[in-house]
């Protein structure tokens, strides 16, 4: 077996059950004799980028345990402040040898998390799940204007937020979450790159098993999923996950038409992107077929 750092932190992790962080805390156990534990990986995003479909796909493994909510634990200063016993009381149950993974896309730009991770355990596996920047960003403020409309709030059209005076406006928050650069040069001051797995979202999307395969292998983990655990689904226009011989497709904010731009905005946003795409993918080592 090749023991590549991260196998080789999960598997100490693994064998010994530390506590990554060196608190005490007392072990929370369920009938089946499982227990919760503090996550040996985290799904850190990118927002929209399909970390739900990543976390799902994941949970097919037999080998891992998720957390179903976003925890925004390290994000957020409320649930910080709770400490790593209320972070790991969100966590599910699981067996010795079974891997705890949370998901959380907001800590990807968020500039106090990569530090606070290094503490509770230096040794976590991250995963970062891409996608074409620029439709992410289409994607990110789709589901913003559907909160909106749901509360019945105002709002603004995309291009009114995207272009200032004709050009891009780089203040536009959605924008700034897709500069993924800027971001993971963050968590490269505190991880190293053979920590952090990254994910492409777009190949996901279009044969989801390879991606899986890859991520299996990073988590070091035994390859337990296969072709034969997912059915594309034409309603839905994306592929759903089979276990059991059942079908669970990703609920309707997942793969939801994208809300308008003109064609002249959206080359103006890939003009914009091309330069910090270039410097993301001179990080990984590896370019996309972005826009
Ligand atoms: P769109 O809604 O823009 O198509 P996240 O879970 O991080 O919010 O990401 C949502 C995105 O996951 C969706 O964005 C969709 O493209 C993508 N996705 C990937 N695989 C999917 C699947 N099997 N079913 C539904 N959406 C999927």
């Amino acid at each position: 077996m090749l023991w590549t750092l991260p196998v080789l932190l999960l598997s100490v992790r693994l064998a010994v059950g530390w506590s990554a962080s060196g608190d005490v805390i007392s072990p929370v156990f369920n009938n089946g004799g499982g227990m919760q534990r503090l996550p040996d990986a985290i799904i850190i995003g990118v927002r929209k980028g399909g970390t739900r479909a990543l976390l799902e796909m994941l949970n097919l493994h037999p080998d891992v345990e998720v957390a179903k909510a976003e925890v925004h634990y390290f994000n957020v200063e409320d649930h910080y402040k709770r400490g790593l016993a209320w972070y790991r009381s969100q966590m599910p149950f699981t067996r010795t040898g079974q891997l705890t993974l949370e998901k959380t896309p907001g800590y990807f730009a968020a500039p106090q998390v990569p530090s606070r991770i290094w503490a509770m355990n230096p040794g976590t596996l991250l995963l970062l799940i891409v996608r074409d920047p620029a439709e992410r960003l289409v994607s990110d403020y789709t589901q913003v204007l559907h909160n909106r409309l749901a509360r019945q709030k105002p709002y603004q059209r995309l291009e009114e937020l995207l272009l200032h005076e004709g050009q891009v406006d780089a203040s536009y928050k959605a924008l700034q979450r897709s500069l993924y650069h800027r971001h993971l040069a963050r968590w490269l001051e505190v991880f190293s790159k053979e920590q952090i797995h990254v994910v492409d979202g777009d190949a996901l999307v279009r044969d989801p098993y390879p991606e899986l395969r890859r991520a299996e292998r990073f988590l070091g983990l035994p390859a337990r999923i296969g072709p034969e655990n997912f059915h594309y689904n034409s309603t839905k226009g994306f592929y759903c996950l089979l276990e059991a011989g059942r079908e669970k497709c990703l609920d309707q904010s997942k793969g939801r038409p994208h809300a308008p731009l003109g064609g002249l905005a959206f080359r103006k946003l890939c003009q914009y992107l091309a330069e910090p795409n270039r410097l993301f993918f001179n990080m990984v080592g590896r370019t996309f077929s972005w826009c």
